[in-house]
């Protein structure tokens, strides 16, 4: 049996490297404001970057659905939770993904680890795959390939030249190929080269998957995210379209295939029709909302402006997530810190979740923020947070 003192020594090794992580409890007042202890903060760590999570048509929705569905699904899929609202959504997902088909997932995390699972199977295949994959991946595509039991071939982050090196390297090597990269990388803000990306994955016959999980609603025309070039698409309704759940956009033989394989898929209840009801709302808002994509941009990019001309590192950031880089875990802490203590909540970003030396303050500008929150927090910057932030 495993004794409870190995699990405490493990927290108290955290603790000394400073790595340690809390749970803190939040109110949230509206998409801009969360009171943490009874302090009310600017909220610069949330992915509703087009602050739906309190919009009026999404709430009905979900009561709607409520009320008229219940608020849950009963079974999973393949029992009977297949409410006929989800192969309607599938639909409107295919469309906005432009992919002939799609299949709701339960979260973002729960897809990759599940749908890459599946997607490797060597028992399928016949071999073990040949799976290129950006360095800095989300936690969910590692799982999804360790749970696959597939050694990944890393490229370096965002550098399609040493892609194109170790296609190259496996030319003769006739097993499926597949590439594995994220659109908006989640901690760096920057954008995968996808055009180049692309014609490598055509090139050598491998299979691009893409996780859009930072670009859908955000990013591309009528907020349809950066996945044209991909084969497969995955992606989360948790971030810009401010509900839950997510969905993989694929051939309709794929899909197929994942429900008849993906066990993250067949053995868990279907998502609940209050939270299906905020998607399908989400969706229809989507084409209309131009303006508040541009806005989010100008903002981010303001902000990236104002941080340079101090000197502060924003890394490769281009998109509405912003890095402070600060170098040790303790200085990500402490820049953190003094923006809490001028009324900013931001996240410290620390080793496992990026590469050591590279802790960081995780910024996201979101519709809900506005030109005095950047500039206040450009001026916070300039008096003192800056501090313990890296300079370029
Ligand atoms: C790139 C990426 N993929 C997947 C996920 C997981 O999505 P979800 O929060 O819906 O589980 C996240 C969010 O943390 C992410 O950043």
């Amino acid at each position: 049996m495993a004794s409870e003192s190995q699990y405490q020594a493990f927290l108290d090794t955290l603790k000394d490297e400073g790595l340690r992580r809390e749970l803190v409890g939040v109110e949230a007042l509206n998409a801009r404001i969360i009171r943490v202890k009874g302090r009310d903060y600017v909220n610069l760590a949330s992915n509703d970057y087009l602050a739906l999570r309190f919009n009026k048509a999404l709430i009905a929705r979900a009561s709607e659905w409520a009320g008229r569905y219940g608020v849950g699904s009963g079974a999973s899929r393949l029992v009977t939770g297949n409410l006929d609202l989800f192969e309607r959504l599938e639909t409107k997902i295919a469309k906005l993904k432009q992919k002939p088909a799609a299949l709701i997932m339960a979260s973002g995390f729960q897809a990759n680890a599940a749908v890459l699972q599946a997607l490797f199977d060597r028992a399928v295949l016949g071999a073990e795959p040949l799976v290129f994959a950006d360095k800095l991946n989300h936690a969910s595509m590692h799982f999804g390939c360790k749970a696959a039991g597939i050694r990944q071939l890393r490229y370096r982050h965002g550098d399609p030249a040493h892609l194109a090196e170790l296609l190259t390297q496996y030319q003769a090597d006739n097993r499926p190929k597949f590439i594995l990269t994220e659109s908006v990388f989640s901690m760096d803000g920057d954008v995968a080269p996808l055009g180049e990306i692309g014609r490598l994955a055509r090139e050598h016959k491998a299979t691009l998957i893409v996780d859009d999980a930072h670009a859908t609603g955000i990013l591309g025309e009528g907020g349809r995210g950066r996945s044209d070039e991909a084969d497969i698409a995955i992606g989360t309704f948790s971030k810009a379209l401010g509900g839950f759940g997510a969905y993989v956009a694929c051939t309709g033989s794929l899909r197929d295939y994942l429900v008849n394989r993906c066990s993250g898929f067949i053995y868990s209840t279907a998502l609940p029709p209050p939270v299906l009801g905020v998607i399908d709302a989400a969706l229809d808002l989507l084409p209309g909302l131009d303006a508040q994509r541009a806005y989010v941009a100008r903002l981010a990019t303001k902000f990236r402006g104002g941080a340079h001309q101090m000197g502060l590192s924003t890394g490769t950031s281009s998109t509405q997530i912003v890095p402070l880089l600060a170098g040790p875990a303790e200085a990500a802490l402490a820049l953190n810190g003094r923006l809490r203590d001028a009324g900013f909540w931001a996240t410290a970003i620390r080793p496992p979740t990026v590469p050591q030396d590279t802790a960081r303050v995780r910024l996201a500008f979101t519709a809900a923020h506005d030109d005095a929150d950047a500039d206040r927090l450009l001026d916070v910057l300039k008096e003192k947070a800056g501090q313990s932030a890296k300079k370029v």
